[in-house]
């Protein structure tokens, strides 16, 4: 019985094209992740520029770089949050971290860049989930070595620059009971067995641990989750910027909310942040070479770039000048979309590049002195950041001005 199920379901997976779940991200064959089917399947609203130009609108200020290149390029309700907006009505943010690793890489820092940005723009207060809990139990980690973890982690965090009068971090194991947990089992009654192993693909032989973690996600999306910062706030919205692997937990939570008599959250999801080995899937943790890391030396990331970043360009550089570069695979260039601030100088190189005027080291060498001036300015700020400003930052308190 058991055993034909599992045929069952592995042959679906095969069937599927493409794998994103919050655990695995893999491409059909080797190939892109195709996010306009993702939209389709996950049942998300793409971001068009409309909305884009509402933020622009709204805000007072250019759009962030990750709106304007395409880089968070899905959403759900999220022009819920800014029809509320305009009528006066604030929201709060709420974004997360699932500490499995020591050192962050650049694309762990992409949606806190982000959500540092709607911050200042929109002046609300974020909640900060660590689920030191939920790696714990996905990991090969001990409770106390998740706990270490969620603090380093945090330091990272921190470092991005967000408001310490209107950010609370907390870490499941330190922060979970009360009014949250009232929340958990308020969600945790509204889904079955059958949902999460639909939502999930959780099979019998996976630990109740992992069966029992979604509500853990989905309450910080509750404003009376958090009584020292929302009391008497209930009809608060919230705004969850993640990237789009995230969405099952809140599809979960979304379809719970208003059996439970909450707003749905909204959500803005990005796309992943691509290897430097080309674009199949998101970073993995497990090959160092993979990735830029924010502990990375300038060396170390000028000669990343020059041995991994998949290149665009011709075997020679006679081809090269005659047929130019294959933007739509080149490893640099797409990182420059996500950092390189100034759209006139993209512009110019991918121009230059794609009609062979550039070739591949140039590209590289710009891309370098952009992640190492990032890096180098994230060192420094982490640097900053103290044991007693971390306890700050998680300290269960009330936030008074957070929406001033
Ligand atoms: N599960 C996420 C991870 O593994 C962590 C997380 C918790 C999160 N709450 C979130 C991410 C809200 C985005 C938004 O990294």
């Amino acid at each position: 019985m058991e055993g034909e199920k599992r045929e069952t379901q592995n042959q679906a997976a095969e069937e599927e094209d493409q794998i994103v779940n919050p655990w695995e991200v893999a491409a059909k064959d080797g190939g892109k992740i195709d996010y306009d089917k993702l939209i389709d399947k996950f049942g998300c609203q793409r971001l068009d520029q409309t909305l884009i130009d509402r933020v622009h609108r709204l805000t007072g200020r250019l759009p962030h770089v990750f709106l304007r290149r395409g880089v968070f390029f899905a959403h759900r309700d999220f022009n819920e949050i800014l029809d509320a907006y305009e009528k006066g009505k604030k929201f709060y943010l709420y974004t997360g971290r699932g500490p499995s690793s020591e050192a962050l890489h650049l694309g762990h820092l992409v949606p806190f860049m982000f959500t540092k940005y709607l911050q200042d723009v929109f002046r609300v207060p974020l909640v900060i989930q660590l689920t030191d809990d939920e790696k714990c139990m996905w990991k090969n980690l001990t409770v106390e070595e998740s706990q270490r973890l969620a603090r380093e982690n945090a330091k990272d965090i921190i470092a991005c620059g967000f408001d310490i009068t209107r950010t609370f971090i907390f870490s499941d194991f330190d922060y979970v009971g009360g009014a949250f947990y009232k929340n958990m089992v308020k969600v945790a009654k509204c889904v079955t067995l059958n949902k999460v192993q639909g939502i999930f693909g959780f099979s019998g032989e996976d630990h109740i641990g992992k069966i029992s973690f979604p509500p853990v996600q989905a309450v910080p999306s509750f404003p009376s989750s958090f009584p020292h910062l929302f009391s008497g706030k209930d009809d608060l919205r919230c705004l969850i910027p993640c990237a789009i692997d995230q969405d099952p937990y809140f599809r979960m939570t979304r379809d719970a909310a208003p059996r439970i008599g909450y707003h749905k959250p909204s959500l803005i999801e990005s796309t992943f942040f691509p290897a430097l080995q080309g674009e199949t899937g998101k970073m993995s943790a497990s090959d160092p070479n993979s990735a830029i890391y924010v502990t990375d030396s300038v060396k170390v990331i000028k000669s990343k770039i020059n041995k991994y970043a998949f290149s665009g360009g011709q075997d020679s550089v006679e081809k090269h000048r005659q047929l130019g570069a294959n933007l739509e695979v080149d490893i640099s260039v797409k990182y420059l979309n996500f950092f390189l601030e100034d759209d006139a100088e993209l512009e110019h190189i991918k121009t230059e590049y794609a009609a062979g005027r550039m070739l591949t080291g140039e590209v590289k060498g710009r891309l370098g002195s952009v992640l190492s001036e990032i890096v180098e300015r994230h060192r420094a700020a982490r640097a900053s950041v103290t044991d007693e400003v971390v306890d700050a930052f998680m300290a269960a308190r009330p936030l008074p001005n957070m929406f001033d």
